[in-house]
């Protein structure tokens, strides 16, 4: 069963509606990139790498837009859209790192069409208007981001299924594991980072279990983690945050999986709020804990997690639950979406390109050496 999460369909950008989970499983439909940056904003699509492909898709629905422009002011434009979509959420690396994989996949294709002379050809087909007169566009161009949209999403997929065969490796039958946050399916183009490493050992026939910490404030534990877990009939129970460490004390727990949002080139990781307090649990415990994330989340510009950019999100997700007031009117709230673990605190970092061990300065920079796919 796979659950589909985002796809290009007819110009239009379709999102399964991450808020309306469980309750509720329905589809929304983006036709500007306007909207998909309220998507993103809002958390209808959210995860890192669901997020880059929502970028390279949001991207692209502008550009079309565009494509009456000639080459030069279209690559301007461009430009211009994904300098709006950048400033949707501030953590996660795979958003700039989706535009920016759009905005050389646009240079190349200037470049090339300039170099095959492609550009003079493609001036002359405007259906004649002008008598002959060559009207330069962007036809071409459009379709080649649409490409490189589509291409991000399929390499996704099969990126995550690449880490999942690592991950599962780690994973013994009858493991207990506790995740946080959701890092499956809903948070990629589809499979999923730490849940991926948990269908692949449930493919590969180990009989597994897996706590679900709710997540508070947003709650995408118990509302999609739970969610993805129970479509896939994964054996799972939902527990509150503040009861993970009595469950380690207790012996319930073998082993802690998580997503990333940003890794720095040192390893040390930002995922959401929370991560970090199960990280130096396990430590405790002496319980291993293992990010997964593919490539595009490591930012090796950055030294050390105490670069990555935290988003400080609104306070009502605190005060509120679903319109609900639950805390005094003009109470002071402190809201950080996500905290840093350090990297002394991770087992290892799962990747599509293997299993990264200590030192991580070291092992990132070779695992980044390599190409993704
Ligand atoms: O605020 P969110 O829901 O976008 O936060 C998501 C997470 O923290 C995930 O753990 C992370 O993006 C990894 S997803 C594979």
């Amino acid at each position: 069963m796979m659950i589909k999460t985002i796809a290009w369909k007819n110009n239009t950008v379709v999102l399964l509606d991450q808020k309306a989970l469980p309750l509720t499983e329905r589809y929304i439909t983006c036709r500007t990139y306007q909207e998909v940056i309220s998507a993103i904003k809002d958390l209808t699509v959210r995860g890192a790498p669901a997020i880059g492909v929502a970028a390279a898709m949001g991207a692209t629905l502008g550009a079309c837009k565009h494509s009456s422009l000639p080459p030069e002011k279209f690559r301007h434009k461009f430009s211009a859209i994904c300098a709006e979509i950048a400033q949707s959420r501030p953590t996660a690396r795979n958003l700039f790192w989706a535009l920016e994989r759009m905005k050389k996949c646009l240079d190349d294709a200037i470049s090339s069409s300039e170099n095959a002379s492609f550009l003079i050809l493609s001036t002359c087909d405007r259906g004649g208007v002008g008598g002959g007169i060559n009207i330069p566009h962007s036809n071409h161009l459009v379709k080649e981001l649409i490409s490189e949209a589509k291409r991000i999403c399929a390499e996704d997929i099969e990126i995550n299924r690449r880490m999942g065969k690592h991950g599962s490796s780690l994973l013994a039958d009858g493991d207990n594991i506790l995740t946080h946050c959701n890092a499956g399916a809903l948070a990629t183009a589809g499979y999923g980072t730490a849940l991926g490493a948990i269908r692949a050992a449930r493919a590969a026939g180990k009989k597994l279990h897996v706590y679900v910490d709710e997540t508070r404030p947003v709650l995408q534990g118990a509302r999609l983690t739970a969610w993805e877990l129970q479509k896939e009939k994964i054996p799972a129970t939902l527990i509150t945050d503040n009861m993970a460490g009595f469950l380690m004390q207790q012996g319930k727990i073998d082993k802690i999986i998580v997503g990333a949002d940003r890794i720095a080139a040192n390893g040390d990781t930002a995922n959401k709020i929370g991560t970090y307090a199960l990280a130096v649990l396990a430590k405790a415990h002496g319980i291993p804990f293992y990010v997964a994330a593919p490539l595009s989340t490591i930012d090796t510009s950055l030294k050390t997690g105490a670069e990555i950019p935290i988003e400080e999100r609104s306070s009502a997700e605190v005060t509120h639950f679903r319109g609900l007031q639950i805390a005094p009117a003009k109470i002071k709230v402190y809201n950080p979406a996500f905290d840093i673990t350090p990297a002394k605190y991770i087992t290892a970092i799962i990747t599509e390109k293997g299993i990264l061990q200590k030192p991580y300065l070291q092992s990132i920079r070779n695992a980044s050496k390599e190409k993704s796919l």
